[in-house]
C-alpha cells in the first residue's frame, strides 16, 4: 500500500526514484508522481495509473536534472485515483513538496484551520495539510528537520511522510508513526524506500527507523531525531538477498516464481533449526524457558494466508503441545475485549510485518501484559520489532501480491514452534519430535515433486476458463488449505469462490451443488485416519449432485479414484504436514487460470500488498 522512495546523492535523482517506484509497484497502488529539487525550485509531475503513465509523460516533457528527489505511488484512501490527487502535495507557495503512506487521522480539523487562515487546497487527500504545514513552518525560519518534527507532533494516525524543500537542496527529510520507512545507506549517497526493495540495486545496508522518528538524509549523512527533536539512532543491518530476488527471473510473474522458490523457501525456513544433539533450538524466540512453560494460552492472529497458515499451526500445536488455541482476525481481536493474561501467548503471523491491523492487535496484547511471538518474513519491519519474540521465515522477498511461499514458510515456522513448545513443556517425547522434525526436513523435496507437476493444474486451468463458480472442501487441516485455495481464486482470477469444511456442507453449503459445479477436494491421508472416509463420503455426495470434482488425494490413495472427475495426485505425509502440499496445486491453479484470462497476476485490481491502514 503506497510505496515511497527518496533519494540524495550524486545520481539523477529521476531515474533512481523511478526505478524504485517501479520496484514498489507490487505494494498496489493507482497513481503515481515525482517531486525533484532543481535550481532552488521543485519540479514535480503526477498522474493517474500505472507508473507508466508518469513515465509516459516524463518522456514526453522531461523534468530538468536533480540530484534530490522523492516519488510515490499511492493506493487511494483519502480521494479518489486522479492526477490532482496524487502525491506529491505542495505547500501553498510551492516550496515544499510531501509523499506520504497512511492516514491522517486528525487531518480535517488542521485543513480548517488552514482554510480559514487563507490556505487553499488543491486536492482531496489528507496529505496536502502536512505539504502546507511543513512550508508555513520552513516559511517561518524553521529547517525542515525542525519542522518536520513540529508537525508531526501535530498529527495523529498512521503516517511516512517524507519532504523535500525548494531551499535545502541536497536534503531530504522523513518521519514515520505507525507506517513503514526504511534508510539504505549509500556511499556518498543515501535512499529512503517503503521497504528495501526501492533501492536494493544501490545497496544492501539498511537503517531501521523507530517508531515516531525523524531522518534526515544529506549526501553525507543520516541523523534521526526524535518527533520531539532529541538526538536518536536507527538499527543499521544488512539485506540478507540480492537485486536478482527482486527481479522475476524469466518467469511471467513474480507469483509464478515465487510458487517455484517453495522448496528453497521451505528448507531455509528449516535451517539451523536442531542442535548437534539433534534437538530443536529457536534461537530468535528471545523467551526464557520459564516463561515458555508458564504459557497457558495460546492465540493466534493475522489476517488473509496468514490466518489461514494459523488455522492451520491451531490443530498442530494443541494436538503436540496441549494448551488451548485460538486463532483470530486481527482486526476481530482487536476491537473485542479479548481475555488476555500474563501468561497468554500472543503469536502474530504477517509476512510483510506491517498490516496494521496486526500490528494493532499485538500492541493491544502487549498493553494487556501478554507475551507476543512475531511468525514474519520481512527483517527491520515494525511487527517484530514491537515484539517480545520472533521467528522469522527466511523465504526471501515476496512481490507478487497473493502470498504463496509467505504461507509455507509460515506454516513451517509454526510447527517448528509447536515442536518447541512441546519439548520444552515435554508434551511429547524426545523421540516423537524427531520423527516430525525428520518428516519437516523431507518437505522440500515433496514440494518440489508437487511442483514438477505444473503442467497438469494448468491443462486444468485451461478446462477451467468457462468457470463462474468454484467451491472448496477440507476437513481438519484441510480445512484452511481449503479457505486459502478459494481467497487464491477470488483474488486473482476474481471469481466467486468459496472454502467449506466437508462437516459442515450437510448445515446448508450443499445446496450451492449444482450440475457441472467445480468442486476442489482435499482428501485427508489414509490409514488410521477415520478423517479420510469421512471426507470421501462428502465428495460421494456431492458428486452425485452433479458436482464436478476435483481431488487432491495420496498418490496411492484408490478409494476416492472413482468419484473424482479429476485427481491431483499429493505425495504421502502425515495429516498435519499435508497443507504444506495440498495448498501448491491450488496456488497454481489460480495463478494460470488468472493468467489465461488475462488478469494482472502480480497487482490483482484494488489489492495491495503491504495493508499499512486499518
Ligand atoms: C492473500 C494475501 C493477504 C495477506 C494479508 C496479510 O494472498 O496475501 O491475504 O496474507 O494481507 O498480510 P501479511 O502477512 O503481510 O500480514
Amino acid at each position: 500500500m503506497c510505496g515511497i522512495v527518496g533519494y540524495v546523492g550524486p545520481q539523477q535523482a529521476q531515474g533512481v526514484v523511478i526505478e524504485g517506484l517501479r520496484r514498489l509497484e507490487y505494494r498496489g497502488y493507482d497513481s503515481a508522481g515525482i517531486a525533484l529539487v532543481h535550481d532552488e525550485q521543485l519540479v514535480t509531475d503526477k498522474r493517474a495509473g500505472k507508473l507508466a503513465n508518469l513515465e509516459k509523460a516524463l518522456a514526453e516533457q522531461p523534468l530538468p536534472a536533480s540530484t534530490t528527489g522523492i516519488g510515490h505511488t499511492r493506493w487511494a484512501t483519502h480521494g479518489a485515483p486522479t492526477d490532482r490527487n496524487a502525491h506529491p502535495h505542495l505547500g501553498r507557495d510551492g516550496r515544499v513538496a510531501v509523499i506520504h503512506n497512511g492516514i491522517i487521522e486528525n487531518f480535517a480539523e488542521l485543513r480548517a484551520e488552514l482554510e480559514s487562515a487563507g490556505h487553499e487546497m488543491r486536492s482531496d487527500t489528507d496529505t496536502e495539510v502536512a505539504a502546507h504545514l511543513l512550508e508555513q513552518e520552513v516559511e517561518d525560519g524553521a529547517d525542515l528537520t525542525t519542522a518536520m518534527q513540529r508537525v508531526c507532533r501535530r498529527l495523529t494516525g498512521a503516517f511516512t511522510l517524507v519532504a523535500v524543500d525548494a531551499a535545502e537542496p541536497d536534503r531530504v527529510v522523513a518521519a514515520r508513526r505507525n507506517s513503514p520507512l526504511v534508510v539504505g545507506l549509500g556511499d556518498g549517497e543515501n535512499f529512503l524506500g517503503s521497504d528495501v526493495a526501492a533501492f536494493i540495486e544501490h545497496t544492501r545496508e539498511a537503517l531501521e527507523l523507530g517508531q515516531d522518528q525523524v531522518v534526515t538524509l544529506t549526501r553525507d549523512g543520516v541523523a534521526v531525531s526524535t518527533f520531539e527533536g532529541e538526538a536518536a539512532e536507527g538499527k543499521p543491518y544488512h539485506v540478507d538477498w540480492d537485486l536478482s530476488a527482486a527481479e522475476k527471473g524469466g518467469f511471467d510473474w513474480f507469483m509464478r516464481k515465487e510458487i517455484f522458490e517453495q522448496p528453497h523457501a521451505v528448507a531455509d525456513a528449516l535451517l539451523g533449526r536442531r542442535d548437534a544433539d539433534g534437538k530443536l533450538q529457536l534461537d530468535e524466540v528471545r523467551m526464557s524457558v520459564d516463561e515458555l512453560r508458564s504459557i497457558d494460552k495460546i492465540i493466534i492472529v493475522g489476517c488473509g494466508t496468514a490466518f489461514y497458515a494459523g488455522l492451520v499451526a491451531k490443530y498442530a500445536i494443541e494436538h503436540w503441545t496441549r494448551i488451548p488455541c485460538e486463532v483470530e482476525l486481527s482486526h476481530e481481536f482487536r476491537y473485542r475485549d479479548p481475555i488476555l493474561t500474563r501468561t497468554t501467548l500472543v503469536v502474530a503471523i504477517s509476512q510483510s510485518g506491517e498490516t496494521a491491523d496486526t500490528l494493532m492487535a499485538i500492541r493491544h496484547a502487549r498493553e494487556q501484559h501478554s507475551k507476543v511471538l512475531a511468525i514474519c518474513n520481512t527483517n527491520g519491519s515494525t511487527i517484530p520489532r514491537e515484539s517480545d519474540a520472533v521467528i522469522y521465515t527466511h523465504a526471501g522477498p515476496e512481490i507478487g501480491v497473493a502470498s504463496t511461499k509467505g504461507f509455507t514458510t509460515q506454516l513451517i515456522a509454526n510447527y517448528l514452534l509447536g515442536l518447541y513448545l512441546a519439548q520444552v513443556r515435554g508434551s511429547m517425547f524426545g523421540d516423537e519430535i524427531a520423527k516430525v522434525t525428520t518428516e519437516l526436513e523431507g518437505m522440500p523435496a515433496a514440494v518440489q515433486r508437487v511442483l514438477d507437476g505444473a503442467d497438469e493444474l494448468y491443462a486444468l486451468a485451461g478446462r477451467m476458463r468457462d468457470a463462474r463458480s468454484v467451491l472448496f472442501l477440507g476437513r481438519h487441516a484441510g480445512y484452511p488449505v481449503a479457505l486459502e485455495g478459494a481467497l487464491k481464486l477470488k483474488e486473482l482470477a476474481y471469481l466467486h469462490a468459496e472454502g467449506f469444511a466437508a462437516g459442515e456442507l450437510k448445515h446448508g453449503p450443499i445446496a450451492l451443488i449444482e450440475p457441472g459445479l467445480p468442486v476442489f477436494c482435499v482428501v485427508p491421508p489414509q490409514g488410521r485416519d477415520f478423517l479420510h472416509d469421512k471426507m470421501v463420503s462428502a465428495i460421494q455426495e456431492i458428486r452425485a449432485r452433479g458436482a464436478r470434482t476435483i481431488v487432491l488425494a495420496e498418490e496411492d490413495d484408490e478409494s476416492v479414484a472413482a468419484y473424482a472427475d479429476e485427481m491431483l495426485r499429493l505425495p504421502r505425509v502425515s495429516t498435519l504436514l499435508q497443507p504444506l502440499l495440498a495448498v501448491l496445486p491450488l496456488q497454481l491453479f489460480a495463478c494460470e487460470l488468472a493468467t489465461q484470462l488475462g488478469h494482472d497476476v502480480d497487482q490483482p485490481r484494488n489489492l495491495a500488498k503491504s495493508v499499512t491502514v486499518e
